[in-house]
């Protein structure tokens, strides 16, 4: 179960330094490589100590939001009077993402590393890894690293043996998207139906069974041992563009380039040189089309917007779309736009839990109009209709997911008008939708 990772001299491999090392899964095996030394030095410091390394750090959460981490965990209680819980995002099933699932196969102790400083720091004694079902693997690797944990006494009712409560135990999803949602996630622990919920209340004032609740998602949880062992400042330090986001992140690049795969650089990295450079760029003879660098969730960027796009939070925003979860999708000149669309317009109507209408409307209605269009039966008004319903998918839901799949309609319409027009105007159907 190994595979060469070479790293690309542009690559700051931290999260990522031991992949393709599969002696690192191991208890002993992660050991040697330092591991478990920064949870033993965050539970020699005090809690706000802890928390306060991760603020000065400027960790953000990756899991696509982009929440800075360390104040996420100061919303929790001081006092301790209910239980209070840490839920691991191991959900990952936004299209074109698929690091998590990388950070859990090879360094399943970085994962649990992590999660204990953060249970440390917010009061937690019981982390539930929430890990999408269809993970096997990953699930077996975590579950194995989880017990070795605990027959080392890492974990347990006196972890490390500093008198300090850190339980953890594996949840396996089902594989419905929603509930990577924080909030439907807790509902699917709790054994209920996966709908996200109405906020407030927030999951630091009432999460999980009604407690105290921090959730943070696995590449989030795996830059904290490092922060700890080196100090917040070194990791503030790692940022090539805007000093309001630091450090390394993972991306997992698809699509149309030679050498798909997971590949870890400093914040504000040019999105070209992660597609044409460590990606490997385009196949002969193909030309950049379009990128969709955040997961399936944000808008489009033009070949020549991605061409000046710099990899952190506000360098997106910049170029008018997000780094979301660093799922990036590449697509060349053989690409048709709108079929694209339709099938991600597709998967949201699929996994919508049809709570709010404007979700279990919109994301169907979106979908029929794309592939009454593909079918070459779309009218010049349709783009007008998908524009409007996309407006009001947007802001108007308790979740974000009717808006993830209007971002794509929204932009791709405004970008690739003329793909659009050119199945209305031909009345040309594609032979499968
Ligand atoms: C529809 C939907 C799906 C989501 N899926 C995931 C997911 O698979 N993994 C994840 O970490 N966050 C996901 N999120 C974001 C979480 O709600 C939450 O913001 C995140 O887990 C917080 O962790 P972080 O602050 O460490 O990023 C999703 C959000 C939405 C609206």
């Amino acid at each position: 179960m190994g595979y060469p990772h070479p790293t690309h001299p542009k690559e700051t491999p931290v999260l990522s330094r031991h992949f393709g090392d599969s002696d690192a899964r191991s208890f002993d095996g992660w050991k040697r490589r330092g591991g478990y030394a920064s949870l033993e030095k965050a539970l020699g410091m005090s809690r706000e100590q802890v928390t306060e390394e991760v603020k000065t750090s400027g960790l953000r959460g990756r899991g696509g939001a982009g929440f800075p981490c360390g104040l996420k965990w100061t919303f929790m209680p001081k006092q301790r009077t209910q239980p209070h819980y840490l839920c691991v995002n191991a959900d990952e099933s936004e299209p074109g993402t698929f690091k998590d699932r990388e950070i859990m196969r090879w360094t399943p102790h970085a994962v649990i590393e992590g999660a204990a400083i953060a249970a440390y720091a917010i009061q937690a004694e019981q982390t539930y890894v929430y890990i999408r079902g269809e993970f096997t693997e990953a699930i077996a690797i975590m579950q194995q690293a989880l017990d070795e944990a605990y027959i080392k006494g890492v974990l347990g009712i006196n972890a490390m043996g500093k008198g300090v409560r850190i339980d953890m135990t594996i949840h396996r999803g089902a594989g419905a998207y929603i509930c990577g949602e924080e909030t439907a996630l807790m509902n699917s622990i709790e054994g209920k139906r996966g709908n996200p919920r109405i906020r407030p209340p927030f999951p630091a004032a009432s999460g999980l069974f009604g407690c105290p609740t921090t959730i943070n998602n696995v590449e989030t949880l795996a830059a904290v041992p490092p922060i700890i062992e080196q100090g917040g400042a070194w990791y503030r330090a790692i940022c090539l563009s805007n000093p309001n986001s630091t450090g390394t992140k993972l991306f997992s690049v698809c699509g149309t380039v030679r050498s798909p795969g997971t590949y870890e650089v400093a914040m504000g990295f040019p999105l070209k040189d992660l597609v044409h450079d460590l990606a490997g760029g385009m196949r002969p003879g193909r030309r950049l089309k379009a990128v969709i660098p955040g997961g399936s969730s944000v808008p489009i960027l033009t070949a020549d917007e991605a061409e000046a796009t710099l990899l952190d939070y506000e360098g997106c925003v910049a170029r008018g779309t997000m780094l979301g979860s660093g799922g990036v999708i590449v697509m060349d000149d053989s690409v048709d736009m709108v079929y694209q669309i339709m099938r991600l317009a597709r998967f949201y109507a699929h996994e919508s839990c049809a709570q709010c209408t404007q979700c279990r409307e919109g994301t169907a209605w979106t979908t029929k109009i794309l592939q009454r269009i593909l079918h070459g039966q779309g009218k010049l008004e349709d783009l007008d209709l998908l524009l409007d319903l996309s407006e009001q998918m947007t802001g108007t839901t308790i979740c974000v997911l009717s808006d993830s799949c209007a971002a794509p309609v929204v932009s791709g319409i405004r970008k690739f008008r003329d793909e659009f027009e050119a199945y209305i105007d031909s009345g040309r159907a594609v032979a499968q939708v």
